[in-house]
């Protein structure tokens, strides 16, 4: 009986011991807790973003901050990389520190990834690339991806070009085109950069200058006033984007030249990306732009579908491209044919804000 009260009296105080214990570790480290148990509730997604470039790329932001809600079970952790790769390969490393459940890459460029994409594949982090490719020399480095086929958008406005000078009754010679480039080594600049290049040694077009112009208004204002000063007798602006192509559009009015689809009237033809900018949408309606290959932004979905299949142990397509338009008010030509598929020619719709 002794030695029973006193085994119930060592086991009560050990009880004390541990309890006060218990909550005093958990005093001292109550911020960590209160962190862990509130990420536990949701799907941790950490979101490198390239940066703020363009109207493009602020819907594609929004796109994944609406979408990567905590009412939908999701806290989302977006770092700008404000155009550095360096940025971006850091913020990969803290998301791998913070021990995030996926990684969303938006690459600025498609090289350079190995390092650290391999970390992240050691930490067991899977990995989405969106909008922009990686080229890397193992593709199970990352998950998957989805994104725009850049150089088909390519190849559909250098065909339109085609069709439209044939319609005309331009000759190929009489195309004298320059190129506004994108960043250089984006996917984006890249595969519109072959798809144009590509059409014009087919066709004998006269490309006279391919220059970076960074997917920004800033940029495409001043490299093409600095065209306009070098060439005068540009017939064709093939901008990479829309921000481009309005800083372009700035450049050659404040020249004094006509912006519009009649180069056989001496208007300068401005040809654009994206079809996200409002002002950009509006300029096709004036004809101020003769056409824009659709680039959709709107990823925020399509990575959650992704998300949601890889939560069910499923696997998700390697790579899954975006259906695109494209969109004229130009009545010439109304049809193309690209890779065998027709795109039929579309006026823009513009989205109130
Ligand atoms: O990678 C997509 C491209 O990036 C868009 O065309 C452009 O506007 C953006 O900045």
């Amino acid at each position: 009986m002794k030695k029973q009260s006193l085994a119930m009296i060592v086991i009560a105080l050990l009880c004390i011991l541990v309890l006060s214990f218990g909550n005093s570790f958990k005093s001292e480290s109550e911020p960590v807790h209160t962190e862990i148990a509130t990420t536990n509730e949701y799907i941790v997604v950490g979101f490198s973003q390239l940066g703020a470039e363009s109207d493009w790329r602020s819907a594609n932001t929004e796109s994944m901050k609406s979408t990567f809600t905590v009412e939908n079970g999701y806290k989302l952790i977006l770092e700008d990389g404000q155009q550095k790769q360096a940025n971006q390969i850091t913020a990969i490393r803290t998301f791998i520190q913070q021990e995030v459940d996926y990684i969303v890459l938006a690459p600025v460029t498609e090289t350079g990834w190995d390092t650290v994409l391999q970390e992240a594949k050691d930490a067991g982090i899977p990995v989405i690339i969106v909008d922009r490719m990686v080229d890397v020399s193992d593709e199970d480095l990352f998950t998957c991806w989805v994104g725009s086929d850049f150089e088909l958008e390519g190849k559909k406005a250098a065909e339109w070009l085609n069709r439209y000078a044939k319609a005309k009754g331009i000759a190929s010679e009489e195309l004298h085109i320059v190129n506004i480039q994108g960043t250089i080594g984006s996917s984006a600049q890249i595969g519109r950069t072959k798809g144009l290049a590509e059409t014009a040694r087919t066709y004998g077009w006269d490309l006279m200058a391919e220059v970076a112009g960074d997917f920004t208004q800033a940029k495409g204002k001043e490299v093409m006033e600095s065209l306009l000063r070098r060439y005068d007798n540009i017939n064709v602006v093939y901008c990479e984007n829309d921000n481009a192509a309005c800083g372009a559009i700035e450049a050659i009015e404040a020249a004094g030249k006509r912006v519009g689809s009649d180069i056989d009237k001496g208007e300068i033809m401005v040809i654009s990306f994206d079809g996200v900018k409002k002002e950009a949408m509006n300029y096709v309606l004036e004809d101020k732009i003769s056409f824009i290959a659709e680039c959709n932004p709107l990823h925020g979905p399509r990575v959650k579908a992704i998300i949601e299949l890889l939560k069910d142990g499923q696997i998700p397509e390697k790579f899954s491209y975006v259906d695109e338009q494209i969109f004229s008010a130009n009545k010439t030509v109304k049809e193309i044919i690209v890779d065998g598929m027709a795109y039929t020619v579309t006026l823009p719709e513009i989205v109130e804000e």
